[in-house]
């Protein structure tokens, strides 16, 4: 299944390795960066959590869970134009209905430049009109999306709210933004942003799981902090082109490991 959200630094270049190394059975999914979830709409697991730290896309995945069809019918009365894109950027989604609030986004993200999600120093997003606007979902994406959402639970915030409920036999999928670099900086730009202070915690959090039996994937791009701190896993390096930042409009190779412990 597509993931429902365009998003810049989906692994959707990466899927097919993904869904290799994916374990085959496990008891539960646990995505704790989900973004557009692409792993997670590949494998359709029947029990999952998926997290995130940027509350539109947690709210987005519950009003479609909830009511697809509402989604559909406010996302394809927002007009493709350019005026709209800039109405539905400047509205506060806090103050729309649940739906109305899944609609901007879906709307937003299919129509910014390079699916980019970036805000202000204020939290309020901030990513000019791309030079197309994507495809939406179809009523029945919607729908399908809503019934792979049923037995998810859903939670914003730090990874570690997610990670916290790891144990024996669950498969953590880990995809954390890049960390803080000059040449990265800006892929993820709002409040919170990943710095190498979280890649520390993070790493330290992936020993305590690995500990409680939990199946751990993590991809990241290739950098010896986090091959040499998990010194027993296994790793497997990737060349792939990807977009990164998109202000700078830049599409370049990239190295990226999958670091996993099982
Ligand atoms: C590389 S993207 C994940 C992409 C995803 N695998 C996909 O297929 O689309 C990283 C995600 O982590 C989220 N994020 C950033 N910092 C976070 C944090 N401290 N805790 C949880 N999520 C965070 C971002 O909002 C973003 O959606």
């Amino acid at each position: 299944m597509n993931p429902l959200l365009r998003w810049a630094g989906s692994k959707r270049k990466l899927l097919h390795e993904l869904r290799e190394l994916a374990p085959h059975s496990y008891k539960r999914y646990i995505e704790p960066f989900a973004g557009s979830a692409v792993l997670f709409f590949d494998l359709l697991p029947s029990k999952a959590v998926l997290g995130d730290l940027n509350a539109e896309v947690i709210a987005t995945y519950l009003s479609v869970r909830d009511d697809p069809l509402d989604v559909a019918r406010h996302l394809y009365s927002i007009p493709q134009t350019r005026d709209a894109y800039y109405l539905m950027r400047q509205l506060d989604p806090t103050g729309l209905s649940n739906s109305q609030r899944a609609a901007r986004l879906i709307f937003l993200m299919k129509s910014c430049f390079n699916g980019v999600y970036r805000t202000n120093r204020s939290g309020v997003f901030n990513v000019p009109l791309g030079n197309r606007f994507f495809t939406l979902p179809s009523v029945s994406a919607l729908e399908s999306a809503s019934e792979a959402l049923q037995k998810v639970e859903l939670i914003t915030g730090d990874f570690s709210a997610s990670i916290a409920t790891a144990s024996d036999g669950d498969f953590v999928y880990l995809d954390p933004p890049y960390s803080d670099s000059t040449r990265f900086r800006g892929e993820y730009s709002y409040q919170g942003a990943f710095q190498c202070a979280d890649l520390e915690r993070l790493i330290d959090t992936c020993k305590i799981i690995s500990g409680k039996g939990a199946k751990v994937l993590l991809s990241f791009k290739e950098c010896d902090s986090v091959c040499d701190s998990l010194p027993d896993w296994k790793i497997k390096r990737l060349d792939v082109s990807r977009s990164v930042a998109g202000f700078a409009g830049s599409r370049r190779s990239a190295r990226e490991v999958l670091v996993y412990n099982y």
